[in-house]
């Protein structure tokens, strides 16, 4: 078993071209916070980086569409995130920027190290030109049609909706997004990594968990869609990958090196490096050695991000530190899935999203609600959605309903019978008649069970499971509100005092655990409950080994009889109906539909173009969802003469009961194409509205199949 020393955990540099989103929190940020917090909440030795992707395409067709300059852009939105990232109370060790010196010359000491290892292959290829434009295209300079999916928005470099990495060249109709231009060939001279030759041994460290013969870390422990996705790129091959790019913005190639004179890095070259670079930082601020944490066997190297990033985390990051040496590889690579906004995917571009700064102004003071929120949905195994109502009911009816009512019953009784002195009790008071542990006493059965449910969390927290372990907080926050509930001190005050002394202590207990508990999810919320009891702000040093091991010997309470509380304050409060609907009337509003964003009518074609393909009215089937893929639905049609399999990304939008007898259009002269491992022939029309949804392109009633369409 793997012992943790130390841990280095890392959320994915946002790129710095556009405000952050709440699919970005609920990505990358939370659940590393979540976790962060909990190794310091046990006393573990972690430094929790982060910082900003300053370079790629992404900033300068920022920059060009916005016509102004990319420091102009990264300054803007660096500053952004910074504060975004403070006030969700992200609690970053350091955020750093990939624009600082420190950056540049760590990752040029990387490039320089792997040239003279002879790491890379020097390659003169043809690549895209924009002639307008007068540039090479690679990653989101250029657009086109996945090979692999089929997704018309590809870019260069990696397509969105599978998730697949590609290269421009295997885009289908590929344009340029400088220009929306047809480009043309050139060649040019880049450093390839060769990926390739790591093939085998990337396979063995991922599925095995051994790495140059030592056992490294379980991969029982990773998610299943992570290593799926890893193998489904391992099973397809790798290709070298070329490290640089022709481009004015970006980490210079090293000078010496021949033939570097107009190249940069490219940016999955140097942004992870960016977590290294943030660690020197860091370690010359605090006066710390930042090595360890890179390079020693008992660091833990824990990368928090989202799916589309799973293939340079776990592939060319990895091959990058072991073509280097000396470096530790991750331990654990938790990436979520995404998460989608009141029916579709959230989009920069169609203004289809929550903005983080934008909630933190309209919704002053609740940064733990959404937290609570967004853990609460937080895609971890798939992806999941985000609703205006849903976060309503959440805060309402768990929030209010649960935590701040249970812990305010508990200090406003706390301060009416006792004037909110902790009741000392009597040990022997009382035998617990919802607990059968009748051996013990009423107090110490209640704090084992206290102590399970809080374990309970914890394990799940281990296990980067933190829905899980939130709602095995809440479980025990509404434990003790059962509690209260069935011993109703409020009847038994007058008959029984006693009993009602071990009642309410009881009750302190669980509240100050929740204090403690709620910290990793609520941390504004532990500062309130903190003050509320009249106790120290938590400084994340141990605390909650030290409440576990308190309750496990069972000596000692976790708040002293005779200690004075604090005055009642509302935890939490009610959300409005027209506070929802104010939200939700924006959202609408400030959307863009389709057609003004993405589908400007096609270049004109002509008639024997479209006289190629044959399309035919048919009938669903069957359907099932794919075993690979939970976009994708694979479809039994009959066409009249026969009976074809095909592929189709519509599961998001359809129950396959439900569609079994739809008349549909397909295209059926379409060659066929393995998707996920089944063939696909053909292709099912489908109609996409502005909102996103979809429906069948259907011949009218009583149609036969295999009818042509024209
Ligand atoms: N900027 C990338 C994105 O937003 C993430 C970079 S993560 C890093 O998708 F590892 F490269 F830093
Ligand atoms: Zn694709």
């Amino acid at each position: 078993m793997f012992r943790a020393k130390r841990y280095l955990v890392t959320s994915a540099l946002p790129y710095a071209n556009g405000p952050l989103h709440i699919g970005h929190l609920a990505g990358a940020y939370i659940p590393a916070d979540i976790y962060v917090r909990f190794l310091r909440l046990c006393g573990k030795d972690v430094v929790y980086v982060g910082g900003s992707d300053e370079h790629g395409a992404a900033i300068t067709i920022k920059a060009l569409k916005e016509n102004s300059q990319p420091k102009d852009i990264v300054d803007k939105y660096h500053e952004e995130f910074k504060e975004a990232f403070k006030q969700m109370n992200i609690s970053f060790d350091i955020y750093h920027r990939t624009s600082e010196k420190i950056h540049h010359e760590t990752s040029q000491e990387f490039f320089r190290e792997l040239y003279s290892k002879g790491e890379f292959q020097e390659i003169e290829s043809e690549q895209y030109f924009d002639t307008e434009a007068n540039q090479f295209l690679a990653d989101r300079y250029i657009k086109g049609t996945c090979p692999k999916c089929s997704y018309e928005d590809a870019y260069g470099d990696q397509c969105e909706n599978c998730g697949s990495s590609l290269s421009p060249t295997e885009l289908i109709n590929p344009t340029s997004t400088l220009s929306g231009s047809e480009p043309i060939k050139r060649k040019t001279k880049h450093w390839y990594l060769s990926l390739d030759k790591y093939e085998d041994w990337l396979r063995e460290w991922i599925e095995t968990g051994q790495l140059d013969g030592k056992e490294h870390h379980n991969p029982e422990h990773w998610k299943n869609h992570v290593l799926g996705q890893c193998k489904s790129w391992l099973d397809g091959g790798l290709q070298p990958r070329s490290m640089t790019r022709d481009l004015d913005w970006g980490v210079d190639v090293p000078s010496e090196i021949p033939g570097s004179q107009g190249k940069k890095l490219y940016v999955w070259m140097d942004a992870p490096i960016g977590y290294i670079s943030a660690t020197k930082q860091w370690a010359v601020d605090n006066n710390k050695d930042w090595e360890p944490y890179w390079k020693d066997e008992d660091t833990a190297l824990i990368h928090f991000i989202g799916k589309d990033n799973i293939v340079f985390h776990c592939l060319t990051f990895p091959a990058i530190l072991k073509a280097h040496g000396d470096f530790i590889l991750p331990q654990n690579v938790p990436a979520n899935q995404f998460l989608n906004l009141e029916g579709r995917k959230i989009s920069t571009s169609k203004n289809w999203a929550v903005w983080v700064n934008e909630y933190l102004k309209d919704m002053e003071g609740k940064e733990d609600e959404l937290r609570y929120h967004m853990i609460k949905i937080m895609p971890e195994k798939r992806d999941s959605e985000f609703t205006w109502k849903g976060f309503q009911e959440s805060v309402n009816n768990e929030l209010v309903n649960n935590l701040a009512n249970f812990t305010n019953r508990v200090i406003v009784l706390t301060s009416k019978y006792y004037d909110g002195v902790v009741p000392a009790f009597d040990e022997n008071q009382g035998i617990s008649s919802c607990h059968d542990k009748d051996e013990l006493s009423f107090h110490d059965s209640e704090m084992i069970s206290l102590f399970d449910g809080l374990a309970e969390m914890g394990d799940h927290v281990r296990k980067f499971d933190f829905r899980g372990a939130m709602n095995a907080f809440m479980t025990v926050s509404s434990n003790g509100n059962q509690f209260l509930q069935f011993n109703e001190p409020w009847k038994a005050k007058d008959e029984d005092p006693e009993l009602v002394k071990v009642v309410m202590n009881v009750g302190l207990q669980y509240v100050v655990a929740l204090s403690i508990a709620c910290r990793p999810f609520l941390p504004k919320t532990s500062d309130k409950l903190r003050r509320i009891l009249n106790l120290e702000p938590l400084k994340e040093e141990g605390e909650w080994t030290k409440m576990m091991d308190t309750l496990a010997e069972g000596e000692e309470q976790l708040i002293a009889n005779g200690h004075k509380i604090g005055e009642p304050e509302h935890l939490f409060s009610r959300i409005e109906d027209t506070v929802i609907q104010e939200q939700i009337d924006k959202l609408m509003a400030t959307s863009k539909t389709d057609t003004e964003t993405n589908s400007p009518i096609k270049n004109t074609i002509q008639f024997d173009d479209f006289m190629k393909l044959d399309i035919r009215t048919a009938t669903i089937t069957s359907a099932e969802a794919h075993p690979n893929a939970d976009k994708l639905l694979k479809l039994s049609v009959d066409l009249g003469f026969e009976t074809r399999t095909i592929v189709s990304g519509i599961a998001q939008h359809f129950d396959p009961a439900d569609i079994v007898g739809k008349k549909i259009s397909i295209i059926a002269n379409l060659a066929p194409r393995k998707i996920r491992g089944i063939e696909s022939n053909g292709m099912i029309l489908m109609a996409e509205d502005d909102k996103g949804h979809l429906a069948f392109v259907s011949p009218e009633n009583g149609m036969m199949n295999g009818a042509v369409v024209r």
